[in-house]
């Protein structure tokens, strides 16, 4: 681990949740290599370009953020193939990844997995049962995302818990297409994130490819969801954001889990890059 390399933004006692605050092409490297076996990625959308979308009706700018303008799809594939590369190692050998986005990002991601040679393991579509109405009334209404599974390498033996996942299928194989609605209103009252992904969702993803006790990354951390579904399984969990804020929203969140370890006056170090 880093310690001593690069000091977290914070730390439980036991280092079962561990934050840091940076750019995640710098921090995964420095996390070591071979260490996770599960990293749930949720990339930028490279979406925010000035664009127009429904939000409750209403018609509101789809930008989420500085980090979500794309760069022209060149430099948005050099920049997949650059953090896709470094999660590559920092995976255990029979480690796994999952990848979520929309068509604006997973061709690329898929690309990129491929020319790293990583093995896609499954196309998870994510269906989404209440989705905003299409305004411009000129396309279908986009109804879900796409997850997809690989793992580190042809040769890797990955690890996929299918009994707990046919159990919580009704007995049935579970599919690749998965049901979520919108995060409820209760995993939003610690402050909102523009694209926060449903707790249930990712709380399948972890318990389909890891055991307790595993050490999960995500290094596109946002408000902490991943870190929040690893706590809820018995994970251990490192994420890295850009933004302190995000990381203090995370810090809401885990403290209505884990009261008391979060508050202490801890000095809380950004690295600022
Ligand atoms: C799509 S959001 C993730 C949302 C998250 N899954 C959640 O449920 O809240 C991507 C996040 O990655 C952060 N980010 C963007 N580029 C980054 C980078 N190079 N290193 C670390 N974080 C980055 C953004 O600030 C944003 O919060």
């Amino acid at each position: 681990m880093p310690e001593g390399v690069v000091a977290p933004y914070f730390t439980d006692p036991t280092e079962s949740f561990v934050l840091y605050q940076g750019d995640c092409l710098k921090l995964i490297e420095a996390l070591g290599e071979n260490q996770f076996d599960l990293i749930f990625a949720d990339p930028p959308y490279f979406l925010s370009n000035g664009g127009v979308t429904c939000k409750n009706g209403k018609m509101v700018s789809v930008n989420k953020g500085k980090w979500d303008k794309s760069k022209g799809a060149v430099e948005n594939h050099k920049f997949n193939l650059q953090w896709l590369e470094a999660c590559q190692k920092a995976l255990t050998p029979n480690g796994t990844i999952f990848v979520s986005g929309t068509h604006h990002t997973i061709y690329s991601i898929g690309f990129a997995m491929q020319q790293l040679g990583f093995k896609i393991l499954n196309n998870i579509t994510w269906f989404k049962p209440n989705p905003p109405p299409n305004l411009s009334c000129r396309y279908f209404t986009h109804t879900t995302e796409t997850i997809l599974w690989a793992a580190k390498s042809t040769k890797s033996k990955h690890h996929f818990n299918y009994k707990d996942m046919k159990a919580e299928n009704g007995g049935k194989q579970m599919r690749s297409m998965w049901n979520f609605k919108p995060p409820r209103k209760a995993e939003k009252k610690h402050g909102k994130h523009p694209t926060q992904k449903p707790l249930p969702l990712i709380e399948r993803i972890i318990r389909s490819a890891s055991d307790p006790g595993q050490r999960v990354l995500d290094p596109f951390n946002g408000s902490g969801t991943t870190g929040i579904a690893a706590l809820k399984q018995g994970r251990r969990y490192v994420g890295i954001e850009l933004d302190p804020q995000y990381l203090d929203l995370t810090l809401s969140r885990y403290q209505e889990l884990v009261p008391g370890v979060a508050e202490q006056d801890q000095p809380r170090t950004a690295l600022g890059f």
